[in-house]
């Protein structure tokens, strides 16, 4: 029998660093976030104080180097991260989330020796906060599809900006952006500076024209939009963000004209596996509430916890966790090897978040059921795990694009 990457046996060392890492931020999360979870959740408040606390603690910018502001550890620092912020409130661990995976990487990843010292510091540092926009409002799992355009201008210094972009996390307080938009009037350039128009195969799409930006929001013609009113993570701002003839310094091209679609993505893959800590971490919370409440509530004379049909629910929750769990740390694990050795981790990224985003369903719904009436009332946080938990089946791609990017590798298509 041959091998193959996901059956390889796996290890992912926990390290002292690890260790103390994860104390660090449980206590942090416990002391500082939990208890202002429900009141910014009511409010819809960005909770930038707790934000800016974050970024000293070097959450905002875990897997960047020292080098550029960052804290210069790995994907399971993230990972650990995102659990137990995401514990203690989900909407604090996506704006860290789209920080530190959708804005810092793809700079990193693909940004100048220049753009990474002046654009990953200040958001790794936390001092300002970094977004990533490539939804639009006709174009969400189809990402590949944009009415947004950029033109280069005359003098070929800018690119001229126009369009309308929307569900941008954390974009009413975002000083920067990663921006995808098309150039579809500046046709696509080869390494070597060859123009090339190759229309995709993919239904004759373009992904060859869209481009990735570094946008400064204080820039004329950056304009903010409506500000969504949400079910969930109500307290990380999302918004639309409009460009009315912004004006971009061809400097702020990121990767190359025409490469915007493979960095979207690349990012994305690091992202997801982000968002299924993030689910995981939600799921967690309405579990550990759930075992408490079932010792302790008293029906029919004993513990509820006693029955079977709780038992039962306890048991497929916790099951569904730990499952949960292992996806996330193969993930990482071909994230590592891919770094190093220019390999593609999308399937098991895609793989972790789609269970546990749907764990999270599972499992917050179950942890409400188990508290009957007082998991419906706002008196108790399984109300909101419930409606947390629901954007992670539909953000960074929804369950049905993870099933279909896992299916397609699985029968070779494309
Ligand atoms: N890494 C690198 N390259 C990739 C890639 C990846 N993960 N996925 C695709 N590509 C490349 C392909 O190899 C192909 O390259 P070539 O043209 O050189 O062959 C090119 O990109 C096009 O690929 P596809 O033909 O697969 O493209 P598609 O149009 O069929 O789309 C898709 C694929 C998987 C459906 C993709 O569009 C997708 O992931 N959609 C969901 C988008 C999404 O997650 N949106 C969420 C936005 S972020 C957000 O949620 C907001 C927030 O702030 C949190």
């Amino acid at each position: 029998m041959v091998l193959n990457e996901m059956t390889r046996p796996l290890s992912l060392a926990m390290t002292e660093e690890h260790e103390m890492l994860l104390a660090a931020v449980r206590d942090f999360a416990v002391r500082e976030i939990a208890p202002i979870a429900a009141e910014y959740d009511e409010s819809g408040e960005f909770p930038i104080d707790t934000v800016r606390k974050m970024g000293e603690m070097g959450l905002m910018g875990i897997e960047m180097p020292e080098a550029y502001g960052g804290a210069g550890m790995d994907t399971l620092a993230h990972v650990l991260t995102m659990i137990e912020i995401a514990k203690a409130d989900a909407s604090h661990s996506t704006i860290l989330s789209v920080n530190n995976s959708l804005y810092c990487n793809g700079i990193l990843w693909f940004g100048t020796e220049a753009q990474k010292r002046e654009w990953i510091r200040p958001v790794a540092s936390g001092e300002e906060i970094g977004a990533y926009s490539l939804t639009e409002p006709m174009s969400g799992s189809d990402a590949g599809n944009m009415a947004s355009r950029a033109v280069l201008n005359e003098a070929g210094t800018h690119f001229i900006i126009n369009g309308r972009k929307s569900w941008v996390t954390s974009a009413p307080f975002a000083d920067r952006i990663v921006l995808f938009t098309m150039t579809a009037d500046n046709p696509p350039r080869s390494p070597d500076g060859s123009v090339s128009t190759r229309p995709h195969s993919n239904g004759g799409k373009t992904h060859g024209n869209i481009t990735a930006f570094l946008i400064d929001t204080r820039g004329p013609g950056f304009i903010r939009g409506k500000t969504e009113p949400k079910l969930g993570i109500r307290a990380s701002a999302t918004s639309e963000i409009i460009f009315e003839d912004y004006a971009c310094p061809v400097e702020n091209v990121l990767g190359g004209v025409g490469q915007g679609f493979k960095i979207a993505m690349t990012v994305l893959d690091a992202g997801r596996i982000g968002i299924a800590a993030q689910a995981l971490g939600i799921a967690e919370a309405a579990y550990e509430a759930a075992l408490v409440y079932a010792r302790e509530r008293q029906a029919f004379g004993a513990a509820i916890g006693s029955y079977q049909m709780i038992q039962q629910k306890i048991a497929d929750m916790k099951t569904r966790i730990e499952a949960g769990r292992a996806l996330i740390y193969q993930a990482i694990i071909a994230k590592e090897r891919a770094l190093a050795n220019g390999t593609r981790y999308t399937s098991e990224a895609s793989m972790a978040k789609l269970f546990c985003s749907e764990a999270a369903a599972y499992v917050t719904d179950e942890a409400l059921q188990i508290h009957g009436g007082m998991g419906y009332s706002k008196e108790m946080p399984l109300e909101r795990y419930y409606r947390d938990a629901r954007i992670t089946r539909i953000y960074e791609g929804t369950s049905e694009i993870q099933r279909l990017v896992i299916a397609r590798k699985e029968l070779g298509l494309r």
